[in-house]
């Protein structure tokens, strides 16, 4: 077992609302592992900690030396005068293009890399995000809801991205509302309520029902 990322007994209190509360979690090496629970549960929050963007109140995130994690949360900070590929230019890693192009191929965004970004629609914002993300190979990938806006086509794409990355042995954590984007996708499921991680479920490819069970899990 390879965790490259352990959340020990971690709480987050915002003020006085509490988001999450004791929450144990990890995440090991090539596991894509999908985060479900209602609004306001604590995806964001959680997804948020572990990569540094806010403070931990109680516990604490262990994580593999030396790491690199990459995160599209809500949506993507866009310049909105440059290019799609202005953008994959100046943020790869020692002028890889052939990773500008595997991103682009991948995410099917070759009709509209070229055009500035201030002209996209929210599902070719997402896409971008979700490539600046891939872009660089980092170890761990997080997303937080990235079918959002995405059209079936380019969920379908997203989710063959995913497989091709976790090959390679890419982690990732992805969060989603729509329970069924997740079935087929996942390696493991981790229900977080009001806060809390009520489940963790090893094997969701067991479930007779993947989207009914995880719901009465959650009521
Ligand atoms: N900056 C903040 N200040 C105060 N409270 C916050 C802040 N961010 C989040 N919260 C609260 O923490 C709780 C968890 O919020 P979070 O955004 O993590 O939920 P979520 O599971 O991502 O929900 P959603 O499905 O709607 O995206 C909520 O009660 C929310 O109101
Ligand atoms: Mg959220």
């Amino acid at each position: 077992m390879n965790k490259l990322v352990d959340v020990k007994n971690m709480s987050i209190t915002f003020k006085r609302k509490q988001a999450l509360e004791a929450v144990d979690c990890y995440l090991e090496q090539g596991e894509v592992v999908g985060l479900v629970g209602p609004n306001g549960a604590g995806k964001t929050t959680l997804m948020k900690a572990i990569v540094g963007f806010i403070p931990i109140s109680k516990g604490g995130i262990q994580k593999a030396r030396d790491i690199s994690i990459e995160v599209l949360i809500e949506k993507p900070g866009l310049y909105p005068f440059l290019s799609g590929l202005d953008h994959l230019q100046l943020f790869v890693e020692d002028q890889k293009t052939t990773e500008i192009d595997r991103v682009i191929s991948l995410l099917n965004m070759n009709e509209f890399i070229g055009k500035k970004t201030k002209e996209y629609s929210l599902g070719m914002k997402q896409r971008l995000g979700i490539a600046l993300a891939l872009l660089n190979r980092p170890q761990v990938v997080i997303l937080d809801e990235p079918m959002n806006g995405l059209d079936p086509y380019s969920v379908k794409l997203l989710k063959e991205a995913i497989t091709t990355y976790r090959k390679i042995g890419t982690t990732f954590l992805i969060s989603s509302h729509i329970l069924s984007e997740l079935e087929q996708l996942v390696d493991r499921v981790l229900l977080l309520k009001a806060g809390r991680v009520i489940e963790n479920i090893e094997h969701p490819e067991l479930l007779e029902n993947f989207e009914d069970d995880l719901l009465a899990k959650l009521t």
